[in-house]
């Protein structure tokens, strides 16, 4: 199980902490969400963003590239993989998956270990079907729509696994500070930066030249005002749906 995630984000992973910082409006929503809860596991921790820092954590990571980019007063880690956790059964108040489920073998098995370990499960993942219409996957790279990682199921799916109280639409603000796939919806010119393409799984795991040249038509439409005339309705949002879901149980 560590094989398939590991290599992934070995090669990956190596910019996320300057790039995937911890949005504080995500951050409050995934707080309120974990509520009195006081021991929590990380599952997918990779550099720690979002764990609160008023509670006791224990984070779960199989890549160590992503591990050694956690701050050095940051939870301590345990290389595991989500799909067989190695905790006892109920040893934490909370388990969290954050932007992590469509990179494990087994989703709904990870799942249900989270829900062995833990009594409240908090899940920020993202829903394939609004995702796939993203202007970057509808104009661009369409091709990051066949990946494996975009067959994550759907969050109602994964509310029904783990017995979840709801689904919840989380926003993105305009001014996003943790660079996922979506996070520039109104900044286009940051897709342009390989260094943040670098740490979009989706984009990251596409052929380099593919992704260059499907770039290139990107900055010339930045340019001429192709991009800003297509996408008028988008520069006056102070916020975006652009898939991601927090279910909660
Ligand atoms: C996009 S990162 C998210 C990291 C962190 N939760 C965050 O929000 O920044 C996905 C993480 O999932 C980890 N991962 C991949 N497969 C996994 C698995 N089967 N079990 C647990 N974690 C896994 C990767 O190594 C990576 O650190």
């Amino acid at each position: 199980m560590v094989a398939k995630a590991a290599p992934l984000y070995e090669g990956i992973g190596r910019y996320y902490a300057r790039h995937r910082r911890p949005d504080p409006r995500i951050a409050k929503q995934i707080r309120d969400a974990l509520g009195d809860a006081r021991s929590i596991v990380d599952v997918g921790a990779g550099t720690g963003s979002y764990e609160p820092d008023d509670k006791v954590v224990v984070a779960v990571e199989p890549s160590p590239v992503m591990a050694s980019q956690r701050a050095v007063d940051a939870p301590g880690v345990v290389r595991a993989v989500a799909e067989s956790l190695p905790f006892p059964d109920d040893s934490f108040d909370a388990a969290m998956a954050v932007l992590t489920i469509h990179h494990w073998t087994d989703v709904f098995g990870g799942l249900r270990e989270m829900a062995r370990v833990a009594d409240r499960l908090l899940v920020l993942t993202f829903d394939p079907v609004v995702h796939s219409k993203f202007w970057m996957f509808t104009d661009y790279l369409p091709e990051v729509n066949m990946l494996d990682l975009s067959q994550v199921p759907s969050p109602d799916a994964v509310a029904e696994v783990i017995g979840a109280r709801g689904v919840e639409t989380v926003d993105i603000p305009s001014d996003c500070i943790d660079g996922f796939n979506v996070a520039y919806w109104r900044r286009p010119e940051q897709y342009l930066d390989p260094e943040v393409r670098a740490c979009m799984s989706g984009l990251a795991m596409l052929p380099a030249d593919l992704v260059a040249t499907r770039m290139d038509r990107l900055r010339a439409d930045i340019e001429d005002g192709t991009w800003h005339a297509r996408h008028e309705e988008l520069l006056s949002m102070g916020s975006f749906d652009g898939g991601l879901r927090l279910v909660v149980r």
